[in-house]
């Protein structure tokens, strides 16, 4: 089968509902979109804690383990992996719908812009969701970490970060989020219906500078555990 052919079997299985429609699909992307960019933001603002000493760091590590008894971690990871799961979905089936449309006639009309924009959204996206799976292995089961504690994050964070490779990765990987996150403000927006010229230059700063927080932040824990500043 085609990939049109795919995609129009595709749409004719999910039906004429919401989430059949592009634009259902995209109110989905932007919506566990602000979830995905809320916890990167609240999970960059804790870990300054790491600034603070170890003492400070593992008291923050050991609340989120038994906040509201123990049950707000997983109600927190169920949250986030349904975010992760729908924006992937909806990714996937608008990226196959877009192909297809483009091989059946719009191919003289492809917007070079916006298509440099989705690739780079396509291939951040796909280093975003090899690093967080590589990151839970490292800094939450240990697995492939050089010394894993399970009492103490702080000491996991330094002796993880102290790996030259391992804290490149992490480099590498927060400029993907960089600009998975730049775009992805900008066009959320859009979708949920923020583009005006009266708000152009106030969503393009917000975007800019909330990147560039997060991954500023973010960059500067390897490289204090790299110069010794944390340790
Ligand atoms: C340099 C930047 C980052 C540092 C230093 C960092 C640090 C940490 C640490 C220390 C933990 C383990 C907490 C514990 O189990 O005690 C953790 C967990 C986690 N991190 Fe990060 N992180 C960073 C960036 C990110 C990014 C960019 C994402 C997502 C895109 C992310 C997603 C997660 C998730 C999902 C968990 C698991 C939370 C859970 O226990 O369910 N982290 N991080």
């Amino acid at each position: 089968m085609s990939v049109a052919e795919q995609s129009i079997a595709g749409a004719e299985a999910r039906g004429h509902g919401f989430l059949a429609s592009s634009v259902g699909r995209k109110i989905i992307m932007a919506l566990t979109g602000i979830i995905l960019f809320g916890f990167v933001t609240v999970h960059m603002i804790g870990n300054t804690q790491a600034y603070l000493g170890a003492e400070p760091f593992n008291h923050y590590a050991e609340f989120l383990k038994t906040m509201v008894h123990g049950a707000g971690i997983w109600i927190f990871r169920a949250v986030l992996l349904t975010a992760v799961g729908l924006h992937t979905w909806a990714a996937l089936s608008l990226t196959l719908d877009n192909r297809a449309a483009r091989r059946v006639g719009y191919r003289a009309q492809e917007n070079v812009a916006s298509t440099w924009a989705s690739r780079t959204m396509r291939w951040s996206g796909v280093i975003l969701a090899v690093f967080i799976v590589y990151h839970l292995m490292h800094l939450t089961i240990g697995n492939v970490h050089p010394a894993f504690d399970h009492a103490n994050p702080y000491a996991n964070f330094v002796k993880g970060f102290q790996v030259p490779a391992a804290a490149g990765f992490y480099i590498v990987a927060q400029f993907c989020l960089g600009l998975h996150m730049w775009h992805g403000v900008w066009s959320c927006t859009q979708t949920l219906g923020l583009a005006h010229p009266r708000y152009d230059s106030l969503r393009r700063s917000f975007a800019t500078g909330l990147t560039i927080l997060v991954v500023g932040v973010n960059i500067s824990y390897p490289i204090a555990v790299l110069t010794g500043f944390i340790r």
